[in-house]
Formats: C-alpha cells, sequence, structure tokens
C-alpha cells in the first residue's frame, strides 16, 4: 500500500496518465516523514509534453467541427491536469502539523480526485470523436503562475477564488453552448465540471474567511494574490453572480468582483475570441 506522499509524488513527478489519475491511498495520516524536490516542471510523457505553440481556441460556431471541438476538449482537460498536478504539488510543498494544516489537505484531495475525474470526461469524448489528449499542443499556463504559491492562503486565493472561480463562468459559458449545438452530452460533461467547481470555490472561500482575522475579505483576497493575478483573472466569459452565491461569497465580495477591472488586455474577454490560455 502505497504512502500518500508517494502518491503525490507520482502526479508530480511521474509522466504516465495512469500516475496522474490514480486514486489516493484510503487512510491518510499526514505523519509520515518525506522529503520532496519540486520540480521546475511536473513530469509529463512525450506525447503530453508542454509547448509553446500558441493556437486560436475554436470561436463558437466552430464547436460542431469535430477537429476543433477536440482541440476545446484538449485545452480544458489540460488545465485540469495541470490543476491537479498544482494540487498534489501543494499537499507535498505545504505544512501539516496542525490539525488545520490536515483538514486543509484533505480538502486539496477531494478536489484533486474531482479533477481527475473531470480530466478523464474531456479525454475520454475526445477519443469518442477520435482524437486523443496531446493531439493538440498544451500550455503550461497554470503552472507557471503557481510557482507563487508558497503559502496555503495564496493558494486559496490564486486556485480556488480566481483560476477555479473562473472556470464557474468557462464551463456554464460552453455547457451551454455545446447544448444550442444539440451535443448534450458534452454539454453535461461541462455541467458535472461546473457543479464540482462551485465546491472548490466554496473551501477557498471557507479559508478565506476563516483566515482574514476580521480584515475585509474583498482587502485580503487582493493582497494575497501574487502578481501579475488580479481578481480580474477570476472573471470568465459572461460572469456568472448566482454561482459565486452558491459557492458562499457574500453580496458585497461578489458586488467588488463585478466592478473590478484591471488595465491588462488578456483579462478583458470577448465570446468570439477566447485564448486556450485563459
Ligand atoms: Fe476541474
Ligand atoms: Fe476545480
Amino acid at each position: 500500500m502505497k504512502h500518500w506522499y508517494e502518491w503525490a509524488e507520482g502526479i508530480v513527478l511521474g509522466p504516465n496518465l495512469e500516475d496522474k489519475l490514480a486514486p489516493p491511498p484510503r487512510d491518510i495520516l499526514f505523519s509520515e516523514p518525506f522529503s520532496f524536490k519540486l520540480p521546475d516542471v511536473p513530469a509529463r510523457s512525450s506525447k503530453t509534453q508542454f509547448s509553446d505553440k500558441q493556437i486560436k481556441f475554436p470561436k463558437k460556431y466552430q464547436l460542431h467541427e469535430k477537429d476543433k471541438m477536440s482541440l476545446a476538449l484538449n485545452a480544458f482537460a489540460n488545465h485540469e491536469l495541470l490543476a491537479l498536478e498544482i494540487m498534489a504539488e501543494a499537499l507535498l510543498y505545504f505544512p501539516h502539523n496542525t490539525e488545520e494544516g490536515k483538514r486543509f489537505k484533505r480538502g486539496i484531495i477531494s478536489a484533486l480526485v474531482d479533477e481527475q475525474k473531470h480530466f478523464s470526461l474531456y479525454t475520454e469524448r475526445m477519443n469518442e470523436l477520435g482524437y486523443e489528449f496531446g493531439d493538440f499542443p498544451l500550455n503550461d499556463f497554470f503552472w507557471r503562475q503557481m510557482g507563487k504559491l508558497t503559502t496555503p492562503e495564496a493558494y486559496i486565493a490564486s486556485m480556488s477564488l480566481t483560476f477555479e472561480a473562473a472556470n464557474l463562468d468557462f464551463s456554464r459559458y460552453y455547457s451551454k453552448i455545446f447544448s444550442e449545438l444539440g451535443d448534450e452530452k458534452t454539454s453535461n460533461i461541462l455541467e458535472t465540471v461546473y457543479l464540482d467547481e462551485i465546491s472548490h470555490v466554496a473551501f477557498g472561500f471557507n479559508y478565506l474567511k476563516r483566515w482574514s482575522n476580521n480584515k475585509t475579505l474583498w482587502d485580503y483576497y487582493q493582497e494575497l494574490l501574487p502578481w501579475p493575478l488580479t481578481p480580474a483573472r477570476s472573471k470568465g466569459i459572461s460572469f456568472h453572480s448566482d454561482s459565486r452565491f452558491l459557492a458562499g461569497m457574500s453580496e458585497e465580495f461578489v458586488h467588488q468582483l463585478i466592478h473590478f477591472e484591471d488595465p491588462f488586455r488578456i483579462t478583458k474577454r470577448k465570446d468570439s475570441h477566447e485564448k486556450t490560455d485563459r
């Protein structure tokens, strides 16, 4: 039986999808000593290597074409894979010498298992269309941002409350588009991702409240975000307030989010021109 850290190490340092998708061990105590050195990038097989190649994300009217749809699913799946690699890294990196630290890590494991499920849903759909994960270029954008995640506080601000929060909007948006195109199967996958994402964002918001020490949550969130991330990154295409309320965010926090703007062009999203590098 593997130790939890061997399982998490396998996700970061193992190149194959079997390593990345292995289920966690059943009994995790977080009491065993171990050492781990963070790699520059997670190990990937030759098929799933990162690439610098910029490819245009398909426009919505192209998403009924099998190759364009597979390209989109490839990008979605890559985000899931990066998320679960980062979560495994967080497990190996953050301390767990308190009950709070252990509880926090159990929450990360539960989200990680969801990301594994999302990855499989997207890639199995690609297979049905005659494609495989890695048939299109894969970027390492999330990983590059996450190098700055040196504390659990920075992790919840960046991962849960920014990238996963943006995915509330993206998953809903694309679920609707695929439904309009008559592809209920893909639409349902995105709906599943959306529902799980609500709980991942809720996890982050709960800890934001818990650790805020009477600071205004909005100020505290911004203070924790490592540059150049800003709250604008937490908004996808067509901002959806209700999903934030379902994740437990307050009226005031959502109001601040709606009205936040930053000067970076990438976050001025238009639904007709969305990059894979979200
Ligand atoms: Fe996910
Ligand atoms: Fe997630």
